[in-house]
């Protein structure tokens, strides 16, 4: 016969199970972290070539930031999303035949 008051009985599995810790050697891709640096060692699918355009589009892969496009010759970058000179987002930069521009100094 089954006991069917739950208040009786004794769930010892649920009372002592643990909650296991964050394995930080695997879970963290970070740059500079030991599985981010092996991961980036590997080509990765970022983005459907569909949701590409000429309109830059922000993503983040592996904890970084980054920006991909399509120039005006249908060729596809990527960049990191701050820029170089004065970490101004390059989602608002300007695509050109040879690259992106940066909208706030060019
Ligand atoms: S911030 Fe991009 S060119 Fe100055």
């Amino acid at each position: 016969m089954v006991n069917r008051n739950f208040k009786d009985q004794d769930f010892r599995g649920y009372k002592q199970s643990t909650v296991p810790k964050i394995d930080e050697g695997l879970s963290r891709t970070d740059y500079k972290t030991p599985c981010g640096e092996y991961l980036r060692r590997y080509w990765h699918p970022v983005a459907l070539t569909s949701e590409i355009s000429e309109i830059p589009k922000e993503i983040r892969i592996l904890g970084e930031d980054l920006v991909i496009f399509k120039t005006t010759k249908g060729n596809i970058g990527l960049v990191h999303k701050a820029c170089l000179h004065r970490r101004a987002s390059m989602v608002y930069g300007k695509t050109e035949d040879k690259g992106i521009r940066c909208c706030y100094h060019g």
